[in-house]
C-alpha cells in the first residue's frame, strides 16, 4: 500500500498508530522502568535542570525527575499515551502536554532534552526536521541525552539509525560528549542503543 492511502493508525507519524498501540496495551518499546544510564546521567548532575522529554510515552523519567525536584515537560501528541502517562505520574509534578514535538511553543527554556525511543519512531522523512528542532529547542550548552538506537533497520518502528546518519544530523550544532553501552536494554533494543550525550555549540 503507498504511503499516501495508508490510515492513520498505520502511519507513525500520525497520533493514531500510537493510540492504537497504547490502547491495545501493545508497547514492545516500554521499558516499564527508569534506565540505569540516565539515572545515573541525572544524579552526576550538580542540579536541577529544566528537562523536556518529547515522545514520552508512559513517562516513567518524568516521575524520577519530579521525585527529585526537577522541573520537567513531558509532551506527547497521542491523547492515549498521555492517559498512560498520567496514570504512572500520579500525583507528581510535571508538566505533563499533549502537543506534536515540531510545533509545540515551550512554557520556559529548556536546557536538557532526553531522548529514548523517540527519534526511532519517527520516519526518516522526519529525521532532518527533528536534528532542527532540537537544535532550535536548546540554547549553546544545553544537552540532548538519551538512548540512540544505531543499526540498519529501515522499516519500523523502530526505525534504525547508522552512527554516520545520526553525526550527520547533529554534528553542525551539537559536539558528542558521551558515547558508552547500555548493559540494561530491553529485547527490541538490545545490542543496538549506546547512551550519549550531545552538547549544544
Ligand atoms: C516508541 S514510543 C516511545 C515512548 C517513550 N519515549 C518510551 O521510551 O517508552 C514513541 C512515542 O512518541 C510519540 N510521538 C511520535 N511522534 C510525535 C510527535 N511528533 N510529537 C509528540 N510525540 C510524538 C508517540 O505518540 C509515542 O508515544
Amino acid at each position: 500500500m503507498s504511503e499516501a492511502i495508508k490510515p492513520p493508525e498505520q502511519r507513525p507519524e500520525h497520533p493514531d498508530f500510537w493510540c492504537k498501540r497504547f490502547g491495545e496495551g501493545i508497547t514492545p518499546w516500554d521499558a516499564g522502568k527508569v534506565p540505569a544510564a540516565f539515572a545515573d546521567y541525572i544524579a552526576r548532575q550538580p542540579a536541577p535542570l529544566n528537562t523536556l522529554i518529547p515522545g514520552c510515552g508512559s513517562a516513567w523519567e518524568a516521575a524520577h525527575l519530579a521525585e527529585l525536584g526537577w522541573p520537567v515537560t513531558a509532551l506527547d501528541f497521542s491523547p492515549a499515551a498521555i492517559e498512560t502517562a498520567r496514570r504512572v505520574l500520579g500525583q507528581a509534578s510535571v508538566d505533563l502536554l499533549c502537543a506534536d514535538f515540531f510545533t509545540f511553543s515551550p512554557a520556559r527554556p529548556i536546557a536538557l532534552i532526553y531522548e529514548r525511543a523517540f527519534l526511532c519512531a519517527l520516519p526518516r522523512k522526519l529525521w532532518a526536521e527533528w536534528g532542527q528542532r532540537v537544535a532550535d529547542l536548546l540554547p549553546a550548552g544545553g544537552r540532548l541525552a538519551g538512548y540512540f538506537f544505531l543499526c540498519e533497520q529501515p522499516k519500523g518502528p523502530p526505525f534504525g539509525i547508522l552512527p554516520t546518519q545520526l553525526e550527520a544530523l547533529l554534528q553542525d550544532n551539537f559536539e558528542r560528549i558521551e558515547d558508552t553501552e547500555v548493559s540494561d536494554s530491553i529485547p527490541v533494543f538490545a545490542g543496538r542503543e549506546r547512551w550519549q550525550v550531545w552538547r549544544r555549540r
